[in-house]
């Protein structure tokens, strides 16, 4: 049977302590999804979904709120009907209450529908592919993706302690945080997109130059909207609107699970803040890391960044 959410709160040893970490085929997982992996793993989509993907902290919800909008004309009304994880279930989680876990939502809810992920693409349920849903990859460079996910696991009590900055670092470049390598994931699906038809983003072509990369993502689900409504859909998921908007900026988990008064979720939403917190040894240790584990690949990620 499932685990439920105070199931795996009380396997983690009492209601306040972060959920540890169990590996599922080598990638460290929540506990309850690891507890939960048979469920996740048998997931049969619908052909007509689709499927958001990401590591944690890479532009997820920016690319679910564009996404929505999109597929509703960019009606502030509809895509104010509900909060994030509830409008677009997010695959393997179990949300604290009153978020419903994210299997039990897709029970529920008819297809079409926007799924999220964060599996690397060899943990993503096969249906995917074999039904040939569309999937959008959304990548963002290294280093920005680890001080943010540095800041989100401050604040977010469901995961392990982030601890001290400089071992933080060590940890992302062993793959050690919740669903692993940074570097297994981006190249994981960067292999793949075309075989899968798999759209590929990036963070910072998407701040570069946003409404180019929302009319690729227009074209990808062959819609074809107005300028005007493309206009709307850009101020409606600027970062400023987001953050001020109760159903992206995750005020919908409660304190303390997110506790956003030690870091918003909205936090920076910029490109390079990560010179705000690497030294240049700890940045030089990571770039020689960081070529290694990138080696081969051809992921076009712009470290001049
Ligand atoms: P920062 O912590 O660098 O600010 P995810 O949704 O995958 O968890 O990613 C969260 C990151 O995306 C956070 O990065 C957040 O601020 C940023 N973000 C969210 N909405 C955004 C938007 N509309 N524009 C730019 N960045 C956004």
């Amino acid at each position: 049977g499932e685990l439920s959410y105070s199931d795996s709160i009380k396997e983690a040893g009492d209601s306040m302590s972060r959920f540890p970490l169990i590996p599922v085929r080598g990638v460290p997982l929540m506990n309850h999804i690891a507890n939960n992996w048979d469920s996740i793993w048998a997931f049969e989509p619908h052909p007509s979904d689709l499927l958001i993907a990401t590591y944690p902290k890479a532009g997820t919800t920016w690319t679910q709120e564009i996404v929505d909008l999109l597929l509703h004309n960019g009606d502030q009304e509809v895509c104010s009907r509900a909060p994030t994880a509830v409008r677009m279930p997010f695959l393997e989680i179990f949300s604290p209450p009153p978020i419903p876990s994210g299997l039990d939502l897709l029970k529920v809810m008819p297809p079409p529908r926007v799924i999220k992920t964060h599996l690397p693409f060899q943990l993503v349920p096969q249906g995917f592919w074999k039904n040939k849903c569309k999937a959008i990859y959304v990548a963002r460079n290294a280093k920005d993706n680890l001080v943010s996910y540095f800041h989100f696991d401050r604040m977010n009590q469901t995961q392990p302690e982030p601890g001290p900055w400089d071992s933080y670092i060590y940890k992302f470049m062993e793959g050690k945080l919740a669903w692993g390598s940074w570097y297994d994931h981006v190249k994981g699906y960067w292999e793949q997109r075309e075989k899968n038809n798999i759209l590929y983003l990036f963070y910072e072509d998407m701040k570069e130059n946003p409404r180019r990369e929302v009319e690729r993502i227009m074209r990808y689900l062959d819609l074809s909207l107005p300028d005007e409504v493309i206009s709307r859909i850009l101020e409606l998921t600027s970062f400023k609107a987001m953050k001020e908007n109760p159903m992206a900026n995750y005020t919908f988990i409660p304190m303390p699970v997110f506790d956003q008064t030690i870091s918003p979720f909205m936090r920076k939403g910029e490109v390079g803040d990560w010179k705000n917190h690497f030294t240049p040894e700890q940045s030089q240790a990571f770039d020689e890391d960081y070529e290694q584990q990138m080696k081969g690949s051809s992921v076009p990620f712009r470290t001049h960044i």
